[in-house]
């Protein structure tokens, strides 16, 4: 079997939810189910004979310790972090301890039941590690795409957090040669996005007639890749990649915050017209900057194309066309989602823009 670490956020739920559609291999989804942890996000894979769940955290080592020993995995893919850059900017000690102390928890008892294989199952044993292309800090409007050897630049407590487990990761390798594959990608959207991050919250900001908060002049720009998209690169990467490398991820779709909103607007006003049929762009908010906000992403994902043969399959017009009308038909999912604590972190990151749910 293959341990998935964090599997009941975004990007894990769906991951898993395409590897057991795909493969015959069961999976072990190891999570702490935090605020952006919903076991509703896997609710239609709950009694799935492949698929079991474990509540923990991938700091704890005894508990990590015991669990490699009981499952024998052949390989582990760590989803499992804190990902939120405004939260890492409200406060940034819970992505220290699970990004960090807990990636390097994970990574030194993942060592220790490496080292008891035998050699037949050390030379097939995995450990991937899911990281981001924010560790690469931000470029200007004509620089050329972050390529795998670009240095190291983060520039928010939670991509140096990501950059830091990255490197920790890369060490494991270098000096302790446990097997690692680094994948890092530019920003996903899809079904199941929790929606603290942008383009969840516009579509359900939009739909119960709150403003819509764009922070400063909305000309940043992110390289948008559709969720499984990733999930396959993830794969492939775990299939084929060559043991020690790095992977960039991402799929070509440069698209500036506003033009993001305005392709919500323009598929909302289709798909949902509002009842004065007024367009949805009368709900965009300018409000104020996020400290330290990164200009622009881009992903050159020429190496995972060329060597692996990876090629993302939505455009960024299918893929949100796709993604709006999930949010249309997922209430329930969304409702279940939406805890107090999740109206409390609203009403602390949006208070005086006039911008709250
Ligand atoms: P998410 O915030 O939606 O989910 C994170 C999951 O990890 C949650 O289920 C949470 O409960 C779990 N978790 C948190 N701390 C834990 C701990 N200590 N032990 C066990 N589980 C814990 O995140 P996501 O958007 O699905 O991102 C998943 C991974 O992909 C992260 O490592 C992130 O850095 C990376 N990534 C995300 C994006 C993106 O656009 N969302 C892009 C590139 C890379
Ligand atoms: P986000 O989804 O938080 O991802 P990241 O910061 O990791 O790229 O934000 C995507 C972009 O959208 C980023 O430039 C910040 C911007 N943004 C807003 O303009 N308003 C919002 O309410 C949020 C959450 C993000």
């Amino acid at each position: 079997m293959i341990i998935v670490t964090g599997g009941a956020g975004f990007i894990g739920s769906n991951f898993i939810r395409q590897w057991l559609a795909e493969k015959n291999e069961p999976v072990l989804n190891l999570d702490k189910l935090t605020y952006a942890g919903n076991l509703a996000s896997l609710a239609d894979l709950a009694t799935h004979p492949q698929y079991h769940f474990q509540r923990g955290d991938i700091g704890d080592r005894t508990m990590i310790a015991k669990l490699l020993t009981a499952t024998q995995p052949r390989a582990i893919v760590n989803f499992a972090a804190e990902s939120h850059v405004d939260r890492s900017i409200h406060g940034a000690a819970e992505f220290i301890d699970t990004n960090i102390v807990g990636t390097f928890n994970l990574l030194e008892e993942v060592r220790a039941y490496f080292s008891d294989l035998s050699e037949e199952k050390k030379s097939a044993f995995r450990f991937l590690h899911v990281s981001t292309d924010e560790v690469y800090g931000s470029l200007d409007a004509v620089a050329p795409a972050f390529t795998e050897t670009h240095r190291y630049e983060p520039n928010s407590p939670y991509s140096a957090s990501k950059a830091a487990s990255d490197h920790l990761v890369r060490a494991a390798h270098h000096t302790h040669k446990l097997p690692v594959l680094t994948t890092n990608c530019s920003n996903n959207y899809g079904p199941y996005h929790f929606p603290e991050k942008l383009i969840p919250l516009m579509i359900l900001n939009a739909l119960n007639g709150k403003p819509m908060p764009v922070y400063g002049d909305g000309k940043n720009v992110r390289d948008w890749l559709y969720v499984t998209d990733h999930c396959a690169a993830i794969s492939t990467v775990l299939a084929r990649g060559r043991v020690g490398e790095v992977y960039n991820v991402g799929g070509k779709n440069e698209r500036t915050n506003m033009q993001v909103v305005n392709t919500i607007c323009a598929l909302l006003d289709e798909m949902k017209p509002r009842a004065d049929n007024k367009s949805y762009t009368s709900q965009i908010a300018f409000v104020k900057d996020r400290p330290g906000h990164d200009q622009r992403y881009a992903i050159d994902a020429t190496k995972l194309e060329t060597e692996l043969g990876w090629r993302a399959t939505e455009t960024f017009d299918s893929g949100i066309r796709k993604t709006v009308a999930w949010y249309l038909a997922n209430g329930a999912w969304v409702q279940s989602v939406v805890s107090g604590e999740y109206r409390q972190w609203v009403e602390t990151q949006y208070k005086n823009t006039g911008a709250s749910l």
